[in-house]
C-alpha cells in the first residue's frame, strides 16, 4: 500500500486529492486544523478501501509539523509521497498600516511547506526513494494586483524545489511543483470568479497523474502555459494597464 501525507485537506484540492488517493487504497495521513471535516473526509475515504490517519494540525506550527508526522511515519512504516498543499490566499491589506495580513500568507505559504517537507526528508534519503510535492500556482509566473505575498511565497516554494531538485535527485527523490490556474474551490473569491474555473476533483487527477511521472514543474490547465509564454514577452507597462483594469480594488 502506498503511503502519503498531505496538508489542506478540509477542503478543495487537498480533499480531491485524499478521495483520489483513497481510491487508489493507500495509506493516508491528512491533516488541516479544522479537525469535524477531516473526520468527516477519513470517513469518506475508509469508504473507499484506505487506510486514514487524521490529524489536526497548523502548519505554522513547526514543532507540531515535526511532533505529527513522527506519528504518521510509525503508523505508516514509512512514507511514499507528501504533498503540501495546505495555503491561504487573500490580498496584501495594501493599505492597511500593517504587515499582519500579508506574513500571515508567507508564514503559511512558505514556512507551511517547509515544516512539512523537511521532516520527510532524512527518512526518504535513507529509503532511497520518495516523492515530494508543493503545490505552487500560476501566480508564481504572473504578479497580481495586490497580491504580492500569495504570488511571492508560490515563487518561493518553486524556486526552494528548483534548488533542492539537484541535490535530492541522487538519492531516488522526485521533486514536483503543481502550478494550478484557477480552480473552483472556497478559496478563489471576487473577480477571480469571472475567470474559467477548472473542477477540484478534475484537477486532483491531473495533479496525481503529473505526480506520478515525476513532473518537475505541471501547469494546470494546460493554456496556461501559452498564458505564461506569452507573459514573457508581454511589455510590463502594457501587462500593468490590463491587470488593474481587471482587478481595480483589493479583494480577499
Ligand atoms: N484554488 C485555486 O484556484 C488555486 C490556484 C493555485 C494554487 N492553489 C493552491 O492550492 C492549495 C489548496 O488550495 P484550495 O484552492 O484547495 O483552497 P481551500 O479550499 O481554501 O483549501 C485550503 C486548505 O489549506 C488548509 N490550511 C490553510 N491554512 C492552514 C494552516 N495554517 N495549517 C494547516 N492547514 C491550513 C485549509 O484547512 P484549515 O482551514 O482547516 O486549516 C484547507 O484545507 C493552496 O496552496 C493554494 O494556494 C489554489
Amino acid at each position: 500500500m502506498k503511503r502519503i501525507f498531505i496538508t489542506g485537506v478540509s477542503s478543495g484540492i487537498g480533499r480531491e486529492l485524499a478521495i483520489e488517493y483513497a481510491k487508489q487504497k493507500c495509506i493516508i495521513g491528512i491533516s488541516a486544523r479544522r479537525h469535524e471535516l477531516l473526520k468527516n473526509i477519513a470517513k469518506d475515504c475508509n469508504n473507499l478501501g484506505s487506510k486514514t490517519h487524521v490529524y489536526q494540525l497548523d502548519v505554522q506550527n513547526r514543532k507540531k509539523c515535526e511532533q505529527v508526522i513522527g506519528e504518521f511515519l510509525k503508523v505508516a512504516g514509512g512514507i511514499d509521497c507528501v504533498i503540501a498543499n495546505a495555503g491561504i490566499g487573500g490580498d496584501d491589506n495594501l493599505f492597511s498600516g500593517t504587515s499582519k495580513n500579508i506574513n500571515n500568507i508567507l508564514n503559511t505559504n512558505i514556512k507551511g511547506v517547509t515544516n512539512v517537507i523537511m521532516p520527510f526528508i532524512p527518512i526518504m534519503k535513507s529509503q532511497n526513494y520518495g516523492t515530494l510535492v508543493s503545490v505552487s500556482s500560476v501566480a508564481s509566473y504572473m504578479p497580481l494586483p495586490f497580491h504580492g505575498g500569495y504570488a511571492s511565497s508560490k515563487i518561493a516554494i518553486r524556486r526552494i524545489f528548483d534548488s533542492w531538485r539537484p541535490s535530492l535527485q541522487k538519492y531516488n527523490l522526485n521533486l514536483v511543483s503543481i502550478c494550478p490556474g484557477f480552480i473552483d474551490t472556497p478559496m478563489v473569491k471576487g473577480p477571480a470568479r469571472n475567470f474559467p474555473l477548472q473542477k477540484a476533483n478534475n484537477a486532483a487527477k491531473k495533479f496525481i497523474h503529473a505526480i506520478e511521472n515525476g513532473r518537475s514543474n505541471f501547469v494546470h490547465p494546460k493554456y496556461y502555459y501559452f498564458v505564461i509564454w506569452l507573459f514573457k514577452f508581454t511589455p510590463m507597462w502594457f501587462y500593468n494597464w490590463f491587470i488593474n483594469k481587471m482587478f481595480s480594488k483589493p479583494f480577499n
